[in-house]
C-alpha cells in the first residue's frame, strides 16, 4: 500500500498579457462530467465500450485508472478511450484506488463500488482530502454499506456489500451525492428513488439510459430499480461548458470579440451559463444543434452586443447550476458596468479550494474593490485591474478564471499553480495564447 495523500504536480507559473481582442474558432475538450460517469459505467457494464473526445483532463483519467484497479481493461489512443468492463462484478483492487484531485471520482465511485463484496480505499490529493465526504456517507450508510472516515474526509474505506433500496431527499445541491445513490440504488435491492431541492446536472440519468438502464422521473422524484445489468455503448463526449466558459467570459471583454465554438455540449442543466452571458450583454447565436445519447451537443457563435456589458445578479438555484463557471463570472464582473452579485454559493468553499476566498484575495491583488460573503461575492463594476502575482491555490478554475481576467488588466499577470488548468483543460494556455489578439 503507497502513501494515504496522493502527490501534487511541481507548481508552474504562467505569465499572461493583456489583449486588444479575443477571437477564433475552438473545440473544446471532452466534458469532465459525461467522461466520469461513461467510464465508470463502462466499466460496470458487460462488453466494450467505446468513447471518443473523452476528456484530456487529469480528473477523468484518474477515474480511468480506479476503473483498471477494479477489473476493467482499458485502452487509450488519444481521445480515444476503450473500456471493456467487469459485467457487473468489480474485482477486490491490490492497492487503494487513487482519485488524484477529483471529488467527482470519490464521490461518485463510492456509489458504484459500495454494492460489492470487497474492502475498497479511496485517497486523493491534500484539496481532496480535505473536501467533505460526509454527504455521500450518509446515504450509502443508509442503504446498508459500511465506510469509514477520517473525521468526515478521505481517506475512505468502504466495506461494501449487498445494499438496500432507500428513499432519500438531498439535503444539499450535488450532482456527485445524486449519482453515488443512483449508482448504488443500480445494484440495490428494491426500488431507490430521490428527490432533489434544486435540480443539479442529469449527466448520471442520461447515461444510465444510455447503457441500458430504466429508470423514471415523477415531478421531482427519480426512481432506480436496481439489480439491472448494464450493457456498453458506442458514444461521443460533447465539448465541455465549463471549460468553454473561460473563452465564452474572455469575448465578452471586448466590443469587436468573435468566438465560435462548436461540438459544445449545451445540456440544459449546464446552460444556464448561456442566459447569463446573454444577460451580460453577449450576443449568441446557435448555428447547430443535436442531441446524442440524451445529451445536447451545438455549435454557437459569440459577439459583444454594441451597448457593451451590463451586469448580472446570481442567486438561489441559478447558483448551484452555475457552480463551475462562478470563478470567471466574478473575475470578470469588474469589467462590466454594472458588477455582479453572488449569492446562495456557499458550496463554493469547499471546492477544489475555497474558492470565494481566493476569487476575493486576487481580485484585490489586481486592485478591485468587492465585498466578500459566506456564500459569495458581490463585486461591483466600471474598475480598471492592473496586473498581479496571482495565486491558484492549486485550483484549476481558479488559475484558468483569472488567466481571463488578466486580458484586460493594464499589465501583466503572473499566475503561480498554472499547471492546475490541466485538471480539466490542459490544453488551456495554447488555446488561450491562440485566441488572444494583442
Ligand atoms: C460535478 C458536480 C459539481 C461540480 C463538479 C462536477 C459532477 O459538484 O462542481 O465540478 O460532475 O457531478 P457537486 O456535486 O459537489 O456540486
Amino acid at each position: 500500500m503507497s502513501s494515504i495523500i496522493s502527490q501534487p504536480n511541481a507548481s508552474t507559473t504562467q505569465v499572461v498579457r493583456p489583449a486588444r481582442s479575443f477571437q477564433g474558432s475552438v473545440t473544446v475538450p471532452g466534458d469532465k462530467s459525461i467522461s466520469h460517469r461513461y467510464a465508470m459505467l463502462a466499466g460496470l457494464a458487460e462488453g466494450t465500450t467505446r468513447l471518443s473526445n473523452f476528456s484530456t483532463g487529469a480528473d477523468p483519467h484518474s477515474t480511468l485508472s480506479c476503473m483498471e484497479a477494479l477489473g476493467a481493461k482499458v485502452t487509450k489512443d488519444g481521445t480515444a478511450v476503450e473500456v471493456t468492463g467487469t459485467a457487473g462484478a468489480f474485482q477486490q483492487p491490490t492497492s487503494e484506488l487513487d482519485c488524484g484531485n477529483s471529488g467527482s471520482t470519490m464521490r461518485m465511485l463510492a456509489g458504484l463500488i459500495a454494492p460489492h463484496p470487497h474492502t475498497f480505499t479511496m485517497i486523493g490529493d491534500h484539496s481532496l482530502t480535505m473536501r467533505p465526504m460526509e454527504r455521500i456517507r450518509k446515504p450509502l450508510s443508509a442503504m446498508g454499506a459500511r465506510i469509514d472516515l477520517v473525521d468526515g474526509h478521505a481517506p475512505m474505506t468502504i466495506h461494501g456489500g449487498p445494499l438496500k433500496a432507500i428513499d432519500f431527499d438531498t439535503p444539499i445541491p450535488s450532482a456527485q451525492v445524486k449519482t453515488a445513490v443512483l449508482f448504488a440504488g443500480l445494484q440495490a435491492e428494491g426500488t431507490t428513488s430521490l428527490s432533489e431541492a434544486v435540480r443539479t446536472r442529469d449527466h448520471s440519468e442520461h447515461a444510465l439510459k444510455a447503457f441500458g438502464a430504466s429508470l423514471t422521473r415523477t415531478g421531482e422524484r427519480l426512481s432506480i430499480a436496481g439489480g439491472q445489468k448494464l450493457k456498453a455503448i458506442e458514444a461521443t463526449v460533447p465539448g465541455d461548458i465549463s471549460s468553454a466558459a473561460f473563452f465564452l467570459c474572455a469575448a465578452l471583454l471586448f466590443p469587436d470579440s468573435n468566438l465560435v465554438l462548436d461540438s459544445l455540449g449545451m445540456n440544459p442543466t449546464r446552460a444556464a451559463l448561456l442566459d447569463v452571458i446573454t444577460t451580460l450583454g453577449g450576443k449568441i447565436k446557435v448555428l447547430m444543434v443535436e442531441e446524442h445519447n440524451g445529451e445536447t451537443i451545438g455549435t454557437i457563435q459569440v459577439n459583444r452586443s454594441p451597448e457593451g456589458l451590463k451586469g448580472a445578479e446570481i442567486t438561489g438555484a441559478l447558483s448551484a447550476q452555475l457552480i463551475d463557471e462562478l470563478p470567471v463570472l466574478a473575475a470578470i464582473a469588474p469589467y462590466t458596468r454594472d458588477g455582479i452579485v453572488i449569492r446562495d454559493a456557499k458550496e463554493l468553499r469547499i471546492k477544489e479550494s475555497d474558492r470565494i476566498a481566493l476569487v476575493a484575495k486576487n481580485l484585490k491583488a489586481m486592485g478591485a474593490e468587492l465585498t466578500e460573503f459566506e456564500d459569495g461575492l458581490i463585486v461591483p463594476g466600471n474598475q480598471q485591474l492592473h496586473g498581479a502575482e496571482i495565486d491558484s491555490g492549486s485550483d484549476h478554475r481558479i488559475a484558468m478564471a483569472f488567466a481571463i481576467a488578466a486580458l484586460r488588466a493594464s499589465s501583466e499577470n503572473v499566475i503561480h499553480g498554472a499547471e492546475a488548468a490541466a485538471i480539466s483543460f490542459p490544453e488551456f494556455f495554447t488555446f488561450l495564447e491562440d485566441l488572444s489578439k494583442r
